[in-house]
């Protein structure tokens, strides 16, 4: 038994050692963590249980048979984060570049189908060559059987991905596939072809890093939601991530101990400024609401005049979509009006509360708009709020103009609770540009047109620039003092907490893509 337990032992202290300390070493020097270290740093300390440490691949083409690490260049297995299950593949650059191939799609194939079995989430931690080239077509069916399983398990239960290293070719549509990305700046990529095929077909010169690096897919495409700075802070990342989710879509969100106390808000008050044309940024009323140091945003760099992130109310985990006064005056355009959808469907997917602070002039005019489709885009929001059937609660800080007031969880789209603050204004569109349709023949025939203008400006104001109409419809509940929001949200969402509402019966609808 005993030289049976060494060999044992031998087996392991070789499967922990990846392609060898070389290529641990060149990895260190990339500035890169190995897999292990990885899945290390990210479950908590010793919860770790791997599986199939001991895989190998069967191939002998060209000379791979002499190429044979345990684990077949990807560990898996599943742990605790928080003291909650997860399961986790981490990509071993070390082996073979971390290509992915029959028996390593085999390994986080096992795994993704365990996690739907138990309903629990799938982290990826990429860091491959991508397929396997010795290995042929068996490597692109193994993406395939990842593919699938991606697109199964979504909406069941969340999956994360994290660029730690190359990502190129068909390999990124896994993580497309998911829920979040994570990247990290200047050691991870991600491209569907990289810098020589581009040059070769539009003789275009870019860097792999400026053509798919971090801050690219976190600021131009949106395909990335963080850019990270190091690799340490991607996995807390997705460990806090995680703490607002729950683990598959038949949970709750875990809910946090919280004991009611004084929740005015006084400084919510100071925040909207008194020229209605001035900016203020959003995130001070998210942060002035919700609990202190909640707030995690999304897609932070990305579409910047609509704000998306996870926060606590009172312990409990919701999603927050709000309009950012602050950049581009808070118009809805096609990059925002996307950004929002996603998350927005993301957080019905798993039963997280949604809160939409709105404060938009209307969506974005112009010839590159409606050329790149924003009346398609836009649509993608109003169908996601429409759709979503988790507690549903708006706050209307300033303005809210024309269609955008529809789409931004207005209570004729199923919102449950609709608020507006003493400063908001509810009307098709703003008093100057409404005067300037309406009263066009008065004002030109007006021997000082321009006092006329402002005159018939003012009078829209009275009538429209308020929440009052929409209070007096019952569109808006209530209108409230701003320092009172916290309270009232408080008590909204609890009272919602047991929110039974289902959509008509349907094979899925067809969201405009
Ligand atoms: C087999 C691979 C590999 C691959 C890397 N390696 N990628 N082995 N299949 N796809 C091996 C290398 O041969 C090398 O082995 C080791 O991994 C480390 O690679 P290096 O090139 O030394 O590392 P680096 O300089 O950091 O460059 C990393 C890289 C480069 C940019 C990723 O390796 C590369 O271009 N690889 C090929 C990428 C590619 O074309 N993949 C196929 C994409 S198509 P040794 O033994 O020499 O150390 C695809 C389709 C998916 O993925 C289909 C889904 C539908």
């Amino acid at each position: 038994m005993k030289e049976k337990l060494e060999k044992l032992d031998q087996k392991i202290a070789e499967a922990k050692l990846g392609g060898g300390e070389k290529r641990i070493e060149a990895q260190h020097k990339k500035g890169k963590l190995t897999a292990r270290e990885r899945i290390e740093l990210f479950f908590d300390k010793g919860s770790f249980e791997e599986i199939g440490m001991l895989v190998t691949h069967r191939s002998a083409n060209f000379g791979l048979d002499k190429q044979k690490f345990f684990g077949d260049g990807v560990i898996t297995g599943y742990g605790k984060v928080n003291g909650r299950l997860v399961y986790a593949f981490s990509q071993d650059f070390t082996v073979l570049g971390g290509s992915l191939a029959e028996a390593h799609a085999e390994k986080i194939v096992k795994i993704m189908d365990l996690a739907m079995q138990n309903g629990a989430p799938v982290i990826g931690l990429n860091d491959s060559g991508g397929a396997r080239i010795q290995e042929g077509v068996v490597s692109l069916a193994g993406y395939a059987d990842i593919f699938y399983r991606n697109t199964l398990s979504s909406g069941v239960i969340p999956q994360i991905s994290a660029i730690l290293g190359p990502c190129a070719g068909g390999a990124v549509y896994s993580p497309a596939l998911t829920d979040f990305i994570l990247m990290v700046e200047n050691t991870s990529y991600m491209f569907v072809t990289g810098p020589n095929v581009v040059k070769t077909v539009t003789n275009e010169d870019v860097s792999s890093e400026e053509l798919g690096g971090a801050e690219t897919h976190a600021s131009k495409s949106g395909v990335t939601h963080f850019a990270c700075e190091n690799e340490i802070e991607a996995l807390e990342k997705i460990r806090q991530l995680l703490s607002y989710m729950p683990s598959n879509c038949e949970d709750e969100p875990p809910m946090l101990p919280y004991t009611v106390g004084n929740e005015s808000r006084e400084e919510l008050s100071k925040i909207i400024p008194d020229n209605p044309n001035q900016p203020y940024d959003m995130r001070d009323v998210i942060n002035g609401t919700v609990d202190s140091d909640s707030f995690l945003e999304v897609h932070k760099d990305y579409a910047e005049n609509i704000v998306v992130g996870f926060a606590r109310l009172a312990g409990r985990s919701i999603g927050i979509v709000a309009n950012q006064p602050a950049v581009l005056a808070g118009v809805l355009d096609v990059n925002s009006s996307k950004k929002g959808a996603r998350f927005v469907r993301f957080c019905d997917c798993f039963n997280i509360p949604l809160l939409v602070f709105e404060d938009v002039p209307g969506f974005l005019p112009g010839t590159d708009q409606e050329w790149n489709a924003i009346i398609t885009n836009g649509a993608k929001l109003l169908y996601a709020f429409s759709e979503a059937t988790v507690p549903r609660v708006t706050v209307i800080t300033r303005k809210a103009y024309g269609g955008a007031y529809d789409v931004m969880n207005s209570k004729h789209i199923g919102a449950d609770m609709n608020y507006a603050w003493p400063s908001a204004e509810i009307a098709v569109m703003g008093a100057k540009g409404a005067a300037e349709i309406i009263f066009r023949k008065e004002i030109t025939e007006s021997e000082d047109p321009e006092a006329k203008l402002k005159e018939k400006e003012e009078e829209y104001a009275t009538l429209f620039a308020h929440p009052y109409n929409a209070a007096a419809r019952g569109y808006i509940d209530e209108v409230i003092k701003p320092e009172h929001t916290r309270q009232k949200l408080i008590r909204a969402f609890e009272m919602l907490e047991n929110k039974v509402s289902t959509l008509p019966k349907k094979k899925h609808g067809n969201i405009p893509l």
